[in-house]
């Protein structure tokens, strides 16, 4: 949530920070703004309430003169509402600052500071600057490191002094920020995007420590006495600006649907030998495997999502209890977990706060951690005990697809090789598993081509208000991303619903026309699928059946029918998904809505 960016250097500041916002902005985009130190050292903000482009437009018509340092902020509203007072940075005083996170004790700084009359936003972030102008006597790195100990909650913050010319500071706590010095200067952001076309070389901010970029050099202090220098590691991305532009396709979500076959062989190719998986160069040992009496899967949104999908298809092959639990909600329980407990993280971004919180609840009991996640080195891989990385290469849409087929895929390999390690595989059943899963990727691409086939479907849920997802078992599972993807971005309210469900009360929702979306795949509930499905056609609902190729269904069952490609029923997810990731495209560009950036939300939540 929310993004930063800091620069000193001798390019065009108010440049390299306009276009870092543009690639930091689906981490947030209700409101955009940036500090310039300006060449004669007073220092310039500019803000809009609304996307970077209209803060661009804001700068090329108000913002005079030159910058070579500065730092810029993109908004997702945690703390009073979107408003052009709210948005960052936040001047106070000598300081100019902006912010990632959230303050929790800000009420007790602003009454200990008296800072009830100087405030002119409702914002926790104001409340630390005005704290750290109070703190500020002519030494940042004391007086930030002063601000430091006073903090409670999670923060990444850029900031400019008055008085210091070409130096902009950062510190961070939760809040992901990485740093890199480049031919074109001195740049600080909350991730890779911002930096990756100017290098492909960083490091990952560490906590507690105060970073100070200048024109020639990035520094980083031990915020302790005397302040001595710290290096932290170089790390080196694998992937390149190509990667992250939208390269012909309209959306970015459309270009990831697209992506999943290539992120699928990404993931799955390096880690077989021999026709098994093989994660000795993950550093996963197969003690993990067979030391566990349960599995804990832990995380959030479509990451929770393919959690579900991977419960129903562990518990039935390796006959031990696996949980799947909400990041939010496992930090707060009191978890049946323990040394013999494998707790299984997924993200995405590796920075949900929530997820990380659970990874160290889990620590916290002994159990443990091996992490599925897409961002290298982020918070979540570098806690973790063991990180099983998926390479679908930066997502950049805030409705995740490839990043869910890749999770998938990682679980899907994890799985197997935990059944081979416990005897429940022979290696010939774990091939064969494998041979499965690498047939989903030509199913994959069989559903791509049939893109315009869904696109012409949507017009009959987009004039619905609602819409229902059904489904048993595995495909269940499945149904709960189809109503997620099309909820987040047409808006549609969508329900899924266990099929032999629905008649305890859901039904009562169905009347003529709602559409419904019946996935059945599943051929051990194929039947009992079927009849749930004649049921809300009975009252009226118009249904979109998605089965097999195969699959014998009467043709008034449905009104429109979706056909997968025949493959392994354990399998049905991949080609299922890219058809509900269609639906869900086509029904928000079918409402004419930012397919991309759904409104209220944000690609990572880095608050609670
Ligand atoms: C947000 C995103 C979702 C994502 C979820 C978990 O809600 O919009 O797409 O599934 O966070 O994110 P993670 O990075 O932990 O997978």
């Amino acid at each position: 949530m929310c993004g930063i960016i800091g620069y000193s250097g001798p390019l065009d500041a108010r440049k390299i920070l306009l276009d870092g916002l543009a690639g930091l902005e689906y981490r947030g985009y209700d409101s955009a703004g940036i500090g310039l130190c300006m060449e004669d050292s007073s220092i310039c903000v500019a803000k809009t309430v609304g996307k970077v482009k209209a803060l661009r437009e804001y700068c090329d018509a108000s913002v005079r003169g030159t910058a070579h340092s500065g730092i810029g902020h993109t908004r997702w509203a945690t703390h009073g509402g979107v408003t052009q007072a709210n948005a960052h940075p936040h001047r106070a005083g000598r300081v100019t600052l902006i912010h990632n996170g959230i303050i929790e004790n800000y009420h007790e700084l602003t009454k200990k500071y008296h800072l009830e009359d100087k405030l002119v936003s409702q914002t926790d972030s104001e409340v630390a600057a005005w704290v750290l102008d109070s703190l500020y006597d002519g030494d940042p790195l004391e007086a930030i490191r002063q601000l430091m100990g006073l903090l409670e909650g999670s923060y990444g913050f850029c900031i400019l002094f008055d008085d210091q010319p070409g130096s902009v500071y950062a510190i961070r706590s939760v809040s992901p920020l990485v740093a890199a010095y480049t031919r074109s200067g001195a740049m600080i952001a909350s991730d890779l995007t911002a930096l990756i076309p100017y290098t492909n070389q960083y490091f990952v901010v560490p906590e507690g420590k105060i970073v100070r970029l200048t024109p020639y050099k990035v520094h980083v202090y031990d915020a302790v006495e005397g302040f001595p220098k710290v290096y932290p590691e170089i790390m080196t991305v694998n992937w390149n600006m190509d990667a992250a532009m939208k390269n012909g396709y309209p959306h970015y979500m459309m270009k990831e649907i697209h992506e999943q076959p290539e992120a699928m062989k990404n993931t799955i190719l390096p880690r077989i030998t021999r026709g098994l998986p093989d994660f000795s160069d993950d550093g996963i040992p197969d003690q993990l495997f067979s030391d566990c009496s349960q599995i804990h899967i832990v995380a959030c949104g479509t990451a929770m999502h393919a959690g579900m999908v991977a419960r129903a298809l562990m518990e039935p092959i390796l006959r031990i209890p696996v949980t799947v639990t909400i990041a939010s909600e496992f930090r707060y329980e009191e978890p049946l977990i323990d040394e013999k407990t494998l707790v299984m993280i997924i993200s995405q971004s590796g920075e949900t706060i929530d997820t990380l919180a659970a990874l160290r609840l889990a620590h916290e009991y002994g159990s443990p951690v091996l992490s599925i996640v897409n961002v290298k080195g982020s918070t979540i891989a570098r806690e973790s005990d063991y990180v099983f990385y998926t390479h679908a290469g930066p997502e950049i849409a805030v409705a995740s697809t490839k990043a869910y087929s890749v999770q998938l895929a990682a679980l899907y390999m994890i799985l197997c090789r935990m059944a081979l390690v416990r005897g429940k595989f022979t290696d010939k059943e774990a091939m064969d598993f494998l041979t499965d899963l690498l047939d989903a990727i030509p199913a994959m691409e069989n559903m791509l081509a049939q893109k315009e086939q869904i696109r012409q479907i949507v017009s009959h849920i987009i004039q619905s208000p609602d819409a229902f997802f059904i489904g048993r078992g595995l495909d269940y599972a499945f149904s709960l991303e189809g109503a997620l993807k099309l909820k987040e971005i047409s808006y549609i309210h969508a329900e899924a619903y266990a099929a032999g469900e629905l008649k305890h009360g859901t039904i009562a929702l169905i009347s003529e026309q709602v559409p419904v979306i019946a996935i059945a795949t599943q051929q051990h509930v194929f039947s009992k699928s079927i009849s749930n499905i004649r049921e809300v056609k009975a009252r009226g609902a118009f249904v979109i059946l998605l089965t097999k190729e195969s699959s014998v269904v009467d043709e008034n069952l449905a009104d429109i029918r979706i056909r997968i490609p025949d493959l392994d029923d354990r399998f049905a997810v991949f080609p299922i998904a890219v058809a509900l990731q269609f639906i869900a495209y086509y029904a928000s560009l079918g409402k004419n809505l930012d397919v991309d950036q759904p409104r209220n939300l944000a690609k990572s939540v880095t608050v609670e």
